[in-house]
């Protein structure tokens, strides 16, 4: 049963991922992920310079899901980039992670660097043009297999959501990008003010490979004991399992505008997975689940599509995306 996908100029052994923020930026924990069965990982959002972030509280748990507000925390760019270098990123050269796998010296030693690197997609944030141009000169010499724009962050001011509201900045950010790399670029969309269609096709038009749908959506709770908004910024963004019917009808709909898409939302489990699959989505990625079951769910869901697949008497993971538009 081959679980394998190649879309989009990815190609990886099985169609889940590691969503961005859920685990930080930490190589040793990216690796874990990838060791407990995902096909690849894509890092927390990197912006030019650290973020320290929200004050907490920045996480609460609702009835079915999480509201967030973490306000971008991460060490920036530059940090990031020795991380990567440290664990053998800059041995194979940009397009090297697929000679890397393919080469019997793939599991060696690098003076003592690991050298066995994982398929890493690195999401950046940004607020302009520039900024998104200097992280990919910056980082691009490295084996990631890609970049990820977070266009849709729904709580953090100037970035995020209010990038992928503006469809003529997304255009030329994602062009500026384009123009100096080859590496593919994944535009990550939510549900904005701007209907979602319109920045997808900007964003392909533009130079963008594909698209992740969807991000977290504006939320927010209140304990009525204090009378207080939960979330130090008041505002955040929901995930988990009740974001997955919008997300999964915006994988529909920008699969049937011919936009090659990966589904985020709500994949708790193998059912989840396929669902996503047969709206149109090429892989899909997994974040709010692990809070509930950690890494487990990787390899269910993995196992799950395979017995699925052996059911329907189908030979590939291919074969399911987008069937239900065949109805
Ligand atoms: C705690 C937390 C932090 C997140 N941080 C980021 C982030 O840094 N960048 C980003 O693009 N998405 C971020 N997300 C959104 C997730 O990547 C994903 O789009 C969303 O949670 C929906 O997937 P899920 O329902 O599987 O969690 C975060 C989500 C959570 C719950």
């Amino acid at each position: 049963m081959d679980l394998s996908v190649e879309f989009a100029g990815i190609s990886i052994r099985n169609p889940t991922m590691l969503a961005s923020g859920i685990l930080g930026i930490s190589y040793e924990v990216m690796k874990r992920v990838y060791d407990a069965g995902a096909g690849a990982v894509v890092s927390k959002s990197i912006s030019v310079e650290p973020r320290e972030g929200y004050k907490g509280p920045i996480i609460v748990k609702v009835d079915s899901g999480y509201v967030n507000a973490v306000g971008l925390a991460n060490p920036g760019v530059d940090h990031f980039a020795q991380e990567l270098v440290r664990y053998g990123y800059d041995k194979w050269g940009a397009s090297g992670y697929y000679d890397h796998i393919n080469s019997s010296d793939g599991e060696a030693n690098n003076n003592g660097r690991s050298s066995s690197i994982i398929p890493l997609i690195v999401n950046l944030v940004g607020s302009s043009v520039d900024e998104f141009v200097s992280m990919v000169k910056r980082l691009d010499h490295l084996s990631i297999i890609g970049y990820e724009l977070n266009l849709s962050c729904p709580h953090v001011e100037k970035v995020g959501l209010e990038v992928g509201d503006d469809p003529e900045l997304v255009s030329r950010i994602i062009k500026g990008i384009r123009a100096v790399t080859t590496k593919p670029i994944i535009a990550k969309l939510g549900v904005g003010a701007v209907d979602m269609l319109e920045v997808a096709r900007t964003a392909i038009d533009s130079g963008a490979n594909a698209v992740t749908a969807i991000n977290t959506i504006r939320a927010m709770v209140i304990d009525v004991e204090t009378c207080m908004p939960v979330l130090s910024n008041k505002v955040g963004g929901l995930s988990g399992r009740a974001i997955k019917p919008i997300a999964m009808r915006c994988v529909y709909e920008l699969y049937k505008a011919g936009v090659p898409v990966i589904g985020c939302g709500g994949v708790h489990d193998w059912r989840d997975a396929v669902e996503f699959m047969l709206a149109g989505a090429h892989a899909v990625q997994i974040g709010s689940a692990i809070g509930d079951g950690w890494l487990d769910v990787f390899r269910e869901v993995n196992e799950g599509i395979r017995g699925y697949l052996a059911r329907k008497g189908m030979k590939s993971v291919r074969e399911l995306v987008g069937v239900a538009h065949n109805y």
